[in-house]
This record gives C-alpha cells, structure tokens and sequence, in this order.
C-alpha cells in the first residue's frame, strides 16, 4: 500500500471513529431527554425542578414538555412526570413543582390522575391560612403572602398551576383550581397565580411562559407556537351513513403534504384547522381521533355532520364534510395521545365505542393487527343496522381472519327497547371478567354522553369500584371520549 492509500485509510477511519462518537453523544443525550420527559427515575432533588401534568388527550403532556424545555434553556435541571406516578412524598422532595393540568367531565381529574386525586388529594391538612394573591418578583414570593405551616406536607415547597380548560363547560378549570387548592392546604407556596388557559388561549400561555421567563432567568424565550399545520389534500370523501336517523356521517381519506408523510400512531388526534368558507381565514381547531395508520399511506377520519338548531353547520364538521371538496387543502397537524395508545404487549383488549368513536377503534385494531396480536374484542354500537354499519365490510373481514376474536354490534333502535353497548357489556358479563382475568385491557372511544357514563357503570357493576380504579390507574382502562 502506498504512503497515500494509507493515510486516505487513515483520514477514513478517522471520520468513521468521530461519527460513531457522534452518535452515541446523539444517542446519550436522547435517552436522557427521553427519560427526563418520561420522570423515569426523577429521584427527588431539591436543585431540580419538577414539571407535573395531568393529560386526557395529549395537550397538558405537550405543554409540559414545552415548559420544561423552556426551564432548561436558563440551565435548570427539570424533571417531567405524570401527575398519576407521583404521591405527596415525591412531591415533597422538590423545592419547586410546576403543574400542567386539564379538567374533564363535571370539574373531574383526566382519567390518569384520578388515583392521585383520589387518594393523595384527599389527604386534607388543617387549612393553610387565608390566601392572597402570590405576585411573583423573580423567584421570590411576595414578602406579604401568609407564613404556610412549617409541619404541613408540602411546606417548603414552590408550586405554580397552569390549568387547562374550556370556558363552554360548567366547571371551568375545576381540577387546576381543585389542585391548586388542595396544594395551598398542604402548606406549598404559589410562586405566582393559577394560570387559566381557554381552549390554548394564546394570551394565557404568553403569561405563563413570562413566569417561565423569570423563574429561567432569561428574558429571550421565545413565544411559543402552537405546531405548525401541513397542507393535506381531502382525497375522498365517503358517506357511510344514507338513510340514518343520525347525523351524515363520512370516511375522510386525506393524502400526505409534500413533505412527506408525518408519523403517529394508532390512538393519537389531528387537529384541523376549519375554515368558514373556501379560502376563508383559518378558524380555531378541531379534533378528531385518526382511523388509519401511517402504513395505510392515508390518514383518514370518520367526522359526523353536525348543524346548530337553525340548521348552520359546526365549524369544524362543517368545513371537512360540506365545504371544502374532494381536491381541497385541510389544514392538519398531529397531536400524540399518549393515553390512547395500543398496549405494548399482546395482553387481550376489548374495544367499546359507538358512532365516529370506531374511528380511534379503527387504528387500534389495525395497529394490534401489524403486531400480530390477535386477541381483540370489539363491542360497537350505532343506531340501525340497515343504516349505520360503519366499515362493516372491514369488521366482518377482520372477524373472519382472526384479527377480532369476537364481535358484537349492537344497535339501539332496532328493537322495541333501547339498546346499547353497556347492555351488550352487561349480558356477557361473565366473559367480560374471564378477559380481565386474562389481563385484558379496555379501551373506550366515542360519545361521552350516555355511552361512556353507562359503560363504566356497567363494567363497575361487573369488576367493581375499587379494581376499575386500580385499571384506570394502571392504564388497563383508557377513554376517548368527547
Ligand atoms: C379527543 C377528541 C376526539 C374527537 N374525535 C372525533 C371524531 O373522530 N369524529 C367526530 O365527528 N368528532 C370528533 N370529536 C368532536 C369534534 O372535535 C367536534 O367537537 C365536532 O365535530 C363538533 O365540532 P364543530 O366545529 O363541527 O361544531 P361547533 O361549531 O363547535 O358546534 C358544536 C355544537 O354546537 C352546535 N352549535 C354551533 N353553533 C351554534 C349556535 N349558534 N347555536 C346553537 N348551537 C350551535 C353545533 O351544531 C354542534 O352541535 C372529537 C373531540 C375530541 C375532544
Ligand atoms: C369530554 C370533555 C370534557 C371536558 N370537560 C371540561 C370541564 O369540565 N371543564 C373545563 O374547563 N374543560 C373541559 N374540557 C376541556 C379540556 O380540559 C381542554 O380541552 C384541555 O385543553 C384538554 O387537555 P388534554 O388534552 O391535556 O387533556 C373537556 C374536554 C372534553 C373533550
């Protein structure tokens, strides 16, 4: 080999060495990134910073995220954690707990923080002293705020309440304040006032994000801005429905923007962008729970029409399923549903859901399908059968293939009395319980009126209270309900 050879060899090698180096450093930092987001091992310090979030849908988790990337670009060691994995003692372990938390229901907790405020929020203290208002001075707390008891479990510690709510329900942001309350009682030290956000008002996130400026030491973050939509194009548009009593209906098949495909996964939510008119300005989003799956080269939606009293049409219904037109742009973007993801493993599943709700259903049958994991239970109900037997083809081919090990359709108003899944749940009850046996996960998606209510009180009277807590808790009990 000449002199050369050897050293082009040798520069190779060289570049080939420093490559490898580079990307165990890429692949080091994304594993701590990734375990710092996950709160995996956030053993309690009192020098870090710990981010708590209490999510249903993917929006409080992101914005955790989002804070806590903002904390540690002023050089703050933050830990991300899910309100359900901590309890008063971990709590206890940090100076200073930033809480990122949305309200379902009557003022309820997401379905993951329920044990939390269950059990840990019903540990009340002798109440805190009267509150005024924290005005925050930097890190410091307003010298005339009240002395919190120096016994309390929480004393000592810092807290902040960013809660997420939308003004159209009756108990605006009841959970934020229901923990902020119950945190003050425990002695903790607002570090400023609750934050409320309104459907992602973006005034309130620039509020919350100033506190995050002062508490970082860096008056340059920038605004946040929620993601940016891509441009899909409305493919097809199918009418699953003619004939029905309901509302129309559709199959929407969107295909990818020009930059390629993006990646989600089975459970998680698009957000779109309506607009009122074609070409119109874009209107605040929508959410709709995807039906198809990356693989599918499509991304699809199953969006029911719905009108006002005098027959207007809804903003975002409205837009995707009478104005805009096959060949039309949709505004999308994707948001993670963590919460709604297929179980990892190939334990048993039963998926309840009616109406558009087999759109989540769909992508999760389709997902347990990929992975070869064949255990599946589907219970979906609609209102006629000659009518409203969405995807039908679909199912009963994935029934005959052994991708759903068992089907039930059950619709309400084919017979003299009202039927529904809960019903269909409660007449099996005994296989029902064999699956959860089993190991069986449950899945819910689709009407929170009436049929989410009705299937936890079904499988309440089936499992019991206090074991269907213990599911919610572990995961084995996921909704996606709306
Ligand atoms: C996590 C999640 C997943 C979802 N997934 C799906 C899905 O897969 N498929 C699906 O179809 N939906 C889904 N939804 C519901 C969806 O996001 C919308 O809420 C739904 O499409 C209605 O929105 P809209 O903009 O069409 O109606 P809006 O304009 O928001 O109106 C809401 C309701 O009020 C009525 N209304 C509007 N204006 C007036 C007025 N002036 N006076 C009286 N009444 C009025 C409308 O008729 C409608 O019934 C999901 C929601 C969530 C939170
Ligand atoms: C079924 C349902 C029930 C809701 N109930 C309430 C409520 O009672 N009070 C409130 O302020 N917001 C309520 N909201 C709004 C959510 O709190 C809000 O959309 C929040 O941003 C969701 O955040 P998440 O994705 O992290 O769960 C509800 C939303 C849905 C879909």
């Amino acid at each position: 080999m000449t002199p050369r050879w050897i050293a082009a060899a040798c520069v190779v090698l060289g570049w080939l060495l420093l490559c490898g180096w580079a990307w165990r450093g890429v692949r080091r930092r994304q594993a701590q990134a990734l375990a710092a987001r996950q709160g995996v091992d956030a053993s309690p310090s009192q020098d870090a910073m710990l981010v708590a979030y209490a999510s249903q849908t993917g929006y409080a988790e992101a914005l955790a995220a989002q804070t806590a990337d903002a904390l540690r670009a002023g050089g703050l060691t933050v830990w991300v954690a899910a309100l359900g994995q901590l309890d008063v003692a971990r709590l206890a372990g940090y100076r200073r707990i930033l809480f990122v938390a949305s309200t379902y229901g009557e003022g309820d907790p997401p379905d993951a923080a329920a044990a939390f405020a269950e059990h840990a929020m019903q540990t009340r203290t002798a109440p805190a002293a009267p509150r005024e208002a924290a005005q925050s001075i930097g890190l410091a707390i307003c010298a005339a705020s009240p002395q919190p008891d120096a016994h309390a479990p929480l004393a000592g510690v810092q807290y902040a309440v960013l809660a997420l709510g939308d003004r159209d329900y009756r108990h605006f942001c009841g959970f934020g304040h229901r923990l902020d309350d119950w945190l003050h009682d425990q002695g903790a030290t607002p570090l400023f006032d609750l934050v409320e956000v309104d459907g992602g008002d973006p005034a309130a996130l620039r509020h919350w994000q100033h506190h995050l400026g002062l508490l970082a030491g860096r008056s340059d973050l920038p605004d946040w801005q929620a993601p940016a939509y891509e441009s899909w194009r409305l493919a097809r548009r199918e009418w699953l429905n003619p004939g029905s009593q309901g509302g129309p209906c559709y199959l929407l098949t969107l295909t990818p923007p020009d930059t390629g495909m993006c990646a989600w996964q089975a459970g998680d939510i698009a957000e779109i962008g309506p607009r009122r008119e074609r070409g119109g300005p874009l209107q605040p989003h929508r959410e709709y729970s995807i039906a198809s799956l990356p693989a599918d080269g499509v991304l699809q939606l199953l969006v029911r029409q719905m009108r006002s009293a005098d027959g207007g049409l809804g903003l975002g219904s409205g837009w995707l399923t009478g104005i805009a037109q096959p060949g039309d742009d949709i505004a999308l973007r994707v948001r993670s549903n963590r919460n709604f993801h297929a179980p990892q493993d190939d334990r048993p599943l039963i998926l309840v859901g009616n109406g558009t709700g087999l759109a989540g259903l769909r992508a999760l049958i389709k997902a347990r399908r990929m992975a070869g994991h064949r255990r599946n239970w589907l219970v979906f109900g609609e209102r006629n059968a000659a009518h409203d037997g969405f995807c039908r083809d679909e199912i009963e081919a994935w029934h005959r293939d052994g991708t759903l090990a068992r089907v039930d359709t059950v619709y309400s108003r084919d017979q003299a009395e009202r039927r529904y899944v809960q019903h269909c749940l409660l007449e099996q009850a005994e296989r029902v319980k064999a699956w959860v046996d089993d190991g069986a996960a449950i899945y819910v998606c689709g009407s929170l009126q009436g049929m989410a209510g009705g299937v936890d009180a079904a499988l309440r009277q089936m499992l019991g209270d206090a074991p269907l807590q213990t599911m919610l808790h572990d995961g084995r009990y996921r909704r996606d309900v709306y």
